[in-house]
């Protein structure tokens, strides 16, 4: 090894260190559930996965992904085109263009892949791109990529600026012009303004994209997604989202859209191009999910009272959360060595819950997001809020 690399490494990690913002991986040595045993803290409440229908552990699940092993085996050790590509593939993306009412659909290892993919295909030059400024990672590194397109963000959730922002790109005589929206913000648990962005794409003719991840098996009353909730089925002329999240919790992403949106992206889409499928298991088990979750509708239902009861619970003993109406419930504390140091007790309590800040948040706003499940029981939610009074006691936020 590189010994003077080395040593900057180390030297930029002591700051982190000694910024109190290391963060240190925890170790879970049973599936992941309301309550998990970790090997640094013991027997845990999870208040921080996004395995919001607790499909991850569902037997049927469980079943489907080791079928998929025996039928399969572990892969095709090629990229799709080449020859890395199962019926099962082909049935999941049916089923994902099934769920959200569109034509087609296509799957990548990750959403991260799929928004990664998406835009450097589709926008070449004399395109726009637009892009909310709380927008996640992913469609922020994936616009990186259209690097021919003019991109441009948008005040969070203002649709003044939006509206300004497409007459921008109308008068340069851009073409298509595409609008991006996280359907959930997932460090705030808000949503999109759904109508009034597809209202101001029907004007300016642009293409709408929406990353609902965290919308997926959550918003919605079949739990279709924040464009389920807001009636917008067939609306949207792109979703993206993750299979690794309320959808069994495994890994995988989808493009969804029109016919021609996912022959293109098959012939061009880099991740498509030069990397491998989906894991047939993890196609199968996604599979396994998708249906689990259109047999028990009541499963999103469930996962709102829960939400209700937990956010109504904080409020009680004086914590003031975030509104918003999905799973996600964070409460800003300000410091991100404070948010990680708040964290590190509720462990200690047995809470595990993620503390935020800066750069995945920004400056000052440091939280500690919580996320609800729909087989988190009350009893689960009550010991988790004696844990949250206690700390926020213990720090001070609470008197
Ligand atoms: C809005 C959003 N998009 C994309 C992703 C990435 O999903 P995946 O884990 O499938 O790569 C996430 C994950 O946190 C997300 O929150």
């Amino acid at each position: 090894m590189n010994a003077a690399f080395e040593a900057r490494l180390r030297g930029e990690l002591d700051t982190l260190h000694a910024a109190g913002t290391f963060k240190h991986l925890r170790h879970l040595t049973t599936p992941m559930a309301p309550e998990v045993h970790m090997e640094e803290a013991g027997d845990v409440i999870v208040l921080s996965s996004n395995n919001y229908l607790g499909l991850s552990d569902q037997p049927e699940v469980i079943e489907a992904g080791i079928e998929g092993l025996k039928k399969y085996g572990a892969g095709t050790a090629s990229v799709r085109f080449i020859c890395g590509t199962f019926d099962i593939h082909r049935m999941l993306e049916e089923r994902i263009a099934q769920f959200l009412g569109t034509e087609a659909s296509l799957t990548y290892v990750a959403c991260w892949n799929a928004n990664t993919g998406l835009f450097a295909t589709i926008c070449g030059e004399g395109s726009a791109i637009i892009s909310d400024e709380l927008n996640h990672a992913s469609i922020i590194d994936g616009v990186r990529l259209a690097n021919k397109a003019k991109r441009s963000v948008y005040k969070h959730a203002d649709m003044a600026d939006l509206e300004a922002k497409l007459q921008e790109a109308t008068a340069a005589g851009c073409a298509p012009v595409l609008v991006v929206t996280d359907g959930v913000f997932s460090m705030e648990g808000s949503i999109a303004k759904l109508p009034e962005i597809v209202a101001l794409c029907k004007k300016y003719g642009a293409v709408s994209v929406v990353d609902d991840s965290h919308g997926t098996g959550v918003m919605g009353k079949t739990g279709r997604g924040t464009i389920e909730h807001f009636g917008l089925t067939g609306q949207i002329d792109i979703i993206t989202g993750t299979l690794g999240k309320a959808l069994g919790g495994a890994a995988g992403g989808f493009v969804a859209g029109s016919r021609a949106l996912v022959d293109m992206l098959i012939q061009r889409s880099r991740p498509q191009l030069f990397s491998n499928a989906l894991p047939p298991t993890v196609a199968a088990s996604s599979l396994a999910a998708l249906d689990y979750l259109d047999a028990h509708p009541e499963l999103a239902e469930r996962l709102r009272e829960n939400v209700a009861y937990f956010r109504a619970g904080l409020q009680r003993i004086g914590f003031k959360p975030l509104d918003g109406p999905s799973a996600i419930v964070p409460i800003i504390v300000g410091d991100t060595a404070f948010a990680i140091a708040m964290s590190d007790k509720l462990l200690k309590r047995g809470v595990f819950v993620t503390g935020f800040g800066f750069p995945v948040v920004p400056e000052g706003t440091a939280r500690i997001r919580t996320q609800l499940s729909a087989k988190l029981t009350q009893d689960e939610m009550d010991r988790a809020l004696a844990a949250f009074e206690a700390v926020g006691k213990e720090v001070g936020l609470l008197s």
